[in-house]
């Protein structure tokens, strides 16, 4: 899709699989609520679900980030500037409301409903866990919470086993690359029980095998992961 590969050329840390799986992310639940992003840096993810809701039914999307350098988590730039550049020329300016202040601020007196919330702001374990606590209420039954980094860094890694793996209100796991995604439920069925273990036990095997280095752990794993779960 020409308008995808568009998305591509702007900065940011998203595989193109990522930046394809958040377009289709953006389409479920369209009327039901709007989309949150937590972390926007220069407005990659921002522009593929903007995109995503303006096909699906136009609900806005909040993009929330101070864009004020962070260096302990390696952010040396203000990003407001390119970020609002890469959102007009993408042309999805009508769609994005950029909240520019900390997740923290943006979540005081929120009281919108959310059919996908995207956390992918600062990666500390309690920044993360801080970010879910405040916003995952909000999110809609059936609604995605979705989540970057989910492999390869510690704090997502922990937010994401405490607070959806273990928990009875999330099932239909899918994981593309280093997106995990889950669906918000009034409590999950056995049978989205045994689909979420069978995903979370290939996904460990996975990790695994990339720590050990085994050849092509990475793209078989990823490859593998997709058909499973999406
Ligand atoms: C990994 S980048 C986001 C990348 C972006 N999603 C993309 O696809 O290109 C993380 C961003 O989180 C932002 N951030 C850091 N702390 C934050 C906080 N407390 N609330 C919201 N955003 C935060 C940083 O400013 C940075 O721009």
């Amino acid at each position: 899709m020409k308008e995808l590969y568009e998305i591509l050329e702007v900065p940011g840390m998203l595989t193109q699989n990522e930046v394809e799986y958040l377009y289709r992310l953006g389409q479920i639940n369209s009327g039901k609520g709007v989309i949150v992003e937590i972390g926007s840096w220069k407005g990659k993810s921002t522009i593929s679900l903007a995109r995503s809701s303006i096909a699906a039914g136009g609900e806005k999307v909040y993009a929330v980030d101070p864009h004020k350098p962070l260096a302990e988590e390696g952010y040396f730039e203000d990003t407001e500037a390119e970020f609002r550049k890469n959102i007009k020329e993408a042309g999805v300016e009508a769609c994005v409301v950029p909240m520019v202040m900390t997740s923290e601020a943006a979540a005081k007196g929120w009281n919108q409903p959310i059919r996908l919330l995207w956390i992918d702001g600062d990666h500390r374990y309690e920044q993360v866990r801080q970010d879910f606590l405040l916003w995952e209420p909000h999110v809609i039954e059936g609604g995605i919470i979705a989540m970057h980094d989910t492999i390869r860094k510690k704090g997502p890694k922990r937010v994401l086993w405490e607070s959806i793996f273990r928990s009875d209100r999330f099932q239909g796991i899918s994981i593309v690359d280093n997106i995990t995604a889950a669906k918000k439920v009034k409590r999950a069925s056995v049978l989205g029980k045994l689909a979420k273990w069978l995903t979370i036990g290939f996904r460990a095997v996975y990790i695994a095998a990339r720590k050990m280095r085994l050849p092509y752990a990475k793209p078989v794993g990823r490859w593998i992961l997709r058909r499973l779960t999406t």
